[in-house]
């Protein structure tokens, strides 16, 4: 599927957690969701946590990870908290060390120049209507991620293969929107959420397991409407689009541009916004009317909302010709120095590409196999080597025994890689696979 929308909207729509497996790797999704322990520790954790997002100070500070502890706030917390030896948390190292980047919030940085060109848009339009959030706490409840706004019971991005749970209670938000009603709660009637979301996905050039999205939500009351002469919902959908058309010239100018209706739990009517670029239809964002339930359950019965969430690195890597989403991780001063505070229309220029190594590997699948998994394991030994991991072959044969061959693409955004480091690499993912996978290499 190229380029598909959310994991919220209608290619996932039918979807249920039962058959998540055979999901199709989609292309471009700019958007989808073990140790210590013990009950009482449990309960010490949960509070830190509910202490950290209940404060959303937007001065609050985030430190990098150091060593095995992230600061959140006047909030310690462990990896052990985070990562843990448990059938009811999937948190790999490699995620852990994500937690608190913050991407966004560097204003030299491709995600950090456009959040603060979007806001630009916003201040411009909206003088000091919008209150802005991005140091929001990514570990949230599943209360918030999920249920509060309306994500049905057997969605699959409720799966421990979509997303990262730290325990059955508490996931690494897979979208902006589960702040949505915690902020609507606090009387936040307009306002802004950037932060980094993290969801298990395939691999190739513009996925990657951890990426940053922004939501916009703009609450309306009677008094708005009443005088338009039109319902509410449609006086709602009306100013959504008026408004992103207008962000989409913001960022990328006279560009033609269609609204495709869609689905998402928590909007009704849905809408995605795709612009004709560079020869194609792009999909922007997701958007649509507040689905009334979310209004009423924070109190507010006599209102209308809509809602908005978009990824950031699938507009900056169109935006900033970047070319494969790994690169936005990168520390390489030959990718970093190329960026500039408030400079949108600067174009990336690819230093030297480093030749890939390309290495397959078949195994006869069992039951749970599913490709997640498979790029959860090969991530975790290659980490950013990895550019791609592609199905190339897949067959049953006449005992119902059905045959996978992956083709798994090796390549350094900084340097050439050696046969020998390439075949260590290759060696340790295919023990992995087999261990932990349990599927039988061909
Ligand atoms: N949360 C949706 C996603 O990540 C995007 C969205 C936000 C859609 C708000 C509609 C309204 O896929």
């Amino acid at each position: 599927m190229a380029f598909t929308p959310t994991l919220f909207s209608k290619a996932s729509l039918f979807q249920t957690i039962h058959h998540s497996n055979q999901r199709p790797s989609m292309a471009f999704t700019p958007t989808l969701f073990s140790k210590v322990s013990l009950f009482s520790y449990r309960r010490t954790f949960c509070i830190q946590l509910a202490s950290a997002f209940h404060e959303f100070q937007p001065n609050k500070k985030w430190r990098q990870p150091v060593a095995s502890v992230l600061k959140l706030g006047g909030v310690k917390i462990a990896k052990d908290e985070i990562v843990r030896d448990n059938p009811t948390n999937n948190v790999p190292d490699s995620i852990f060390s994500k937690l608190g980047m913050q991407l966004h919030r560097r204003d030299q940085h491709p995600l950090g120049i456009l959040k603060n060109a979007i806001y630009d848009y916003f201040d411009t339009n909206y003088p000091n209507k919008f209150d802005k959030f991005d140091d929001l706490c990514p570990i949230v409840s599943t209360i918030a991620n999920f249920d509060d706004v309306l994500v049905p019971a057997d969605h699959v991005s409720r799966s421990y293969i979509d997303s990262y749970y730290v325990d059955s209670e508490t996931v690494l938000r897979c979208h902006t929107s589960a702040h949505q009603a915690e902020l609507l709660r606090g009387g936040h009637t307009h306002f802004l959420v950037t932060g980094d979301v993290y969801r298990r996905d395939s691999i190739d050039s513009t996925h990657y397991p951890v990426f940053h999205q922004m939501e916009g939500v703009r609450v309306f009351t009677p008094a708005d409407w009443e005088a338009s002469g039109t319902d509410a919902t449609s006086y709602a959908a009306e100013d959504l689009k008026k408004c992103l058309e207008g962000l989409a010239r913001h960022l990328f100018g006279g560009v033609e541009m269609r609204w495709i209706d869609t689905y998402f739990p928590f909007t009704n009517p849905s809408f995605e916004l795709e612009i004709y670029f560079q020869d194609d239809w792009l999909e922007v964002l997701g958007c649509g009317v507040m689905e009334q339930e979310i209004l009423k359950r924070s109190g507010r019965v006599d209102n209308v909302a809509w809602a908005f969430g978009l990824g950031l690195e699938r507009l900056a890597m169109v935006l900033f010709d970047i070319p494969d989403i790994r690169l936005f991780w990168s520390n390489d001063e030959r990718f970093t120095s190329q960026f500039s505070k408030g400079q949108l229309g600067i174009k990336f220029k690819p230093f030297s590409k480093y030749p890939p190594c390309y290495k397959d590997m078949s195994f006869w699948i069992s039951d749970s196999f599913t490709e997640n998994n498979l790029c959860e394991v090969v991530r975790g030994i290659a980490g950013d080597l990895v550019e791609e991991v592609k199905l190339i072959d897949n067959f049953t044969n006449k005992k119902g025994m059905t045959s996978h061959c992956y083709r798994i693409a090796y390549r350094s955004m900084e340097r050439s890689l050696t046969d020998e480091e390439i075949n260590d690499l290759q060696w340790r993912v295919r023990e992995q696979v087999e261990t932990k996978l349990l599927v039988v290499l061909r």
